[in-house]
């Protein structure tokens, strides 16, 4: 989520720092926040478990499907304690337990779509697979820019946890799927990643103006107060 990968959508460049700044600063308000990311690594998980095939599934695909629940076991927590661990606030996934969740997971929705489209020549025994490696790979891209960036806004507030240890799997399997589908799509894999990732750019560009407009970084003025 560097700032040349905001879309037209996010309002000056920097927004999503300063954004970010200002619900780390809020304790409740980051605790749905961190619930809205346990849900997209949740329905990550789904999405894999009805892609893939038990005929396709090897160990380092086992071994996502179980990084990725893992990465939402430990969001959640990461927002129940932010919440004083009050299950009230963030016990489920649902829009008012999170953060613009239903956006973040539109997003998801929206980058699996995109990627079908861009596959849909292929053989329809094959495109379930594909699917699960392209669209994979544009969320790990997206996952490999904002993570350094929460991080990073994490630590300079003091945060009380780290996602250090999830970026380090993100990267791995990013590398993964750039590796798979360079084997699957030899010399076209380049050119069909950066048409899903143009796609998912504007997807991303959906969910930030949701997040900005579900906390706005300067609180709207009451009705009637002078400017
Ligand atoms: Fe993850
Ligand atoms: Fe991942």
């Amino acid at each position: 989520m560097t700032e040349s990968l905001l879309g037209a959508a996010a309002p000056a460049p920097g927004a999503l720092r300063d954004w970010l700044a200002r619900v780390v600063a809020d304790p409740a308000l980051h605790a749905r926040f961190v619930n809205s990311l346990a849900r997209m690594e949740y329905v990550g998980v789904r999405k894999m478990l009805k892609a893939r095939r038990a005929e396709a599934l090897d160990l380092d695909g086992l071994q996502h499907l179980l990084e990725e629940a893992g990465h939402a076991l430990r969001l959640k927590r990461a927002a129940l304690a932010l919440n004083g661990g009050a299950e009230a606030g963030v016990a489920t996934f649902a829009e008012s337990d999170t953060l613009a969740g239903d956006a973040a997971e539109a997003y998801l929705q929206e980058v699996d779509r995109a990627c079908e489209a861009l596959l849909a020549e292929l053989p329809a025994a094959e495109r379930a697979e594909a699917n699960y490696l392209l669209s994979s790979a544009a969320i790990e891209v997206r996952a490999q820019a904002f993570y350094p960036l929460y991080e990073e806004v994490l630590r300079a507030a003091g945060g009380p946890f780290s996602v250090r240890a999830i970026l380090k799997d993100e990267d791995r399997h990013l590398a993964e799927m750039r590796a798979r589908l360079a084997a699957r799509f030899g010399a076209g894999a380049g050119a069909l990643l950066a048409r899903a990732l143009e796609r998912e750019a504007a997807a991303f560009a959906r969910w930030e103006a949701a997040m900005a407009a579900a906390a706005p970084l300067t609180p709207p003025r009451p009705a009637g107060t002078p400017r």
